[in-house]
């Protein structure tokens, strides 16, 4: 059902959600990122006392990525506690939007495994993005 590097980006996702700063949601979330060098970037939500300036563990990992010179996300891992599918959010949809095909899978986990994998086109139709503005 998933490929090495799928499994490891599923576990990679898992291990960094347990570093994630959620004291007052308890929502706890990790991702991972590959790159288009092959490369993982890992990122988890930073909640915040004034609470919208927490941020959201897909922003973390982005932010990796930019920052190490990476400018396409070929593949995601999500991982997320409740019971519920943790789908990245609207805005995090639109932030991985900016630096991925929209053919590129997204994989959803729980606190301890994969669930289902989602094109980015099902998660975020007839988007606006990067070719709008040329
Ligand atoms: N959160 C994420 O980090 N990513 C998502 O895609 C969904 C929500 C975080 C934000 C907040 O810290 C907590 O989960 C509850 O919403």
């Amino acid at each position: 059902m998933l490929t090495q590097i799928e499994k490891q980006l599923c576990r990679s996702a898992i291990s960094a959600r347990q570093n994630a700063y959620a004291p007052y949601s308890k929502f706890k979330v990790g991702v991972a990122i590959l790159d288009e060098f092959g490369k993982m970037h890992l990122g988890v939500n930073v909640e915040n006392a004034a609470y919208p300036q927490g941020s959201c563990a897909e922003a973390g990992a982005i932010s990796a990525m930019i920052l190490s010179g990476s400018k396409q996300i070929k593949l995601i891992a999500v991982s997320g506690g409740g019971l519920e599918l943790c789908t990245p959010c609207g805005g995090c949809r639109q932030k991985i939007r900016e630096f991925a095909s929209l053919e590129m899978p997204v994989l959803i986990c729980n606190e301890k495994n994969f669930k289902k994998r989602f094109l980015l086109k099902t998660l975020l139709p007839v988007s606006f993005g990067p070719k709008n503005l040329f």
